[in-house]
């Protein structure tokens, strides 16, 4: 046991990684986390960038139901040392590369030493293949849903105009206030009517972020409420895919190019999930 927290601290400290690793969170469900992963992944893809996109998101719409998908092995098996990492990727559209989730990473806090050794292992070695690597994540502040959005580089919190939404997503920017103060966190506003109102949501989100936690929260931009999207939903087909002039598309590309330039400061990206993922366990040494 010692032994291997010791490998584990090892690891995570030789770790040399490249990517972008950005955590697609929510308060509430049902808001568009899913969907938004996935043709954000696609629209970095098709910008020049190569995108991972992680299923941790353990819902029946999951990442491979939307994308028309099906996969033999997923990241249980990575997990349970059946398989590497590469072995599981699936290849996406627009080449992206999906890593398929299980409902083992439902209990992601619980995981044995060995396994949580094999998924930071599994992880580490796509950092130096990827530019971006899009986690799909749980919603709600459980601790299992908030160690991967709290472990990246950055979240990308989803809320919708509904006040419901709001307040779940001001819960969730708490929760991962509290984790981690510097953790970078950008709103975006799915479904909305307009700019107008998706300003009007993050004004009063980022009132109160400035109000009870005194920190800032930016704003990534808004998506519009699109029947295109449903439409795509039916057909397990991303909508920028299916429909990419539809007024859902065009907002994701603006999305991704936007997030594109707008690069974390440094300190803020010291490329390393891995150290934190490990330290939201305890595991890693302060060197
Ligand atoms: N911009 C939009 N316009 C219209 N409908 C949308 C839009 N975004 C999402 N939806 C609808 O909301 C549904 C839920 O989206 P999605 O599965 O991406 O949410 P989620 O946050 O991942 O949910 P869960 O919390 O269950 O994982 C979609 O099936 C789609 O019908
Ligand atoms: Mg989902």
């Amino acid at each position: 046991m010692a032994d291997q927290a010791q490998r584990l601290r090892e690891m995570v400290w030789a770790a040399k990684s490249t990517a972008r690793v950005l955590a697609v969170s929510s308060g509430k469900g049902g808001v568009g986390k899913t969907g938004t992963s996935i043709n954000l992944s696609i629209a970095l893809s098709q910008q020049g960038a190569r995108v991972a996109l992680m299923d941790a998101d353990l819902g029946l719409a999951n990442v491979e139901v939307l994308m028309g998908l099906t996969s033999l092995h997923n990241i249980e098996h990575v997990i349970q040392g059946e398989k590497r990492m590469r072995d599981i990727l699936v290849k996406g559209p627009a080449g992206i590369r999906l890593i398929p989730g299980s409902s083992g990473l439902a209990q992601v806090a619980d995981l044995s030493e060995n396994g949580r050794r094999r998924l930071l292992e599994g992880i580490d070695e796509l950092q130096s293949e990827f530019d971006y690597i899009i986690i799909d994540t749980m919603a709600g502040i459980g601790r299992n849903a908030a160690a991967f959005a709290a472990s990246a580089d950055e979240v990308v919190l989803v809320s919708t105009p509904e006040p419901s939404a709001i307040v779940d997503a001001y819960a969730m920017l708490k929760t991962l206030h509290r984790m981690r103060e510097d953790i970078a966190i950008r709103l975006l506003v799915n479904m909305a009517a307009g700019d107008a109102q998706a300003r009007a949501v993050a004004t009063k989100l980022a009132t109160v972020a400035r109000q009870y936690l005194g920190r800032n929260l930016s704003y990534l931009g808004y998506l519009p409420r699109d029947v295109h999207v449903q439409h795509a939903v039916m057909q397990s087909t991303p909508f920028l895919l299916r429909y990419p002039d539809a007024p859902a598309s065009q907002a994701m590309a603006q999305l991704a190019r936007r997030l594109h330039t707008q690069q974390t400061a440094p300190a803020q990206q010291p490329q390393s999930f891995l150290k934190r993922f490990a330290q939201s366990f305890g595991l890693a040494s302060n060197g």
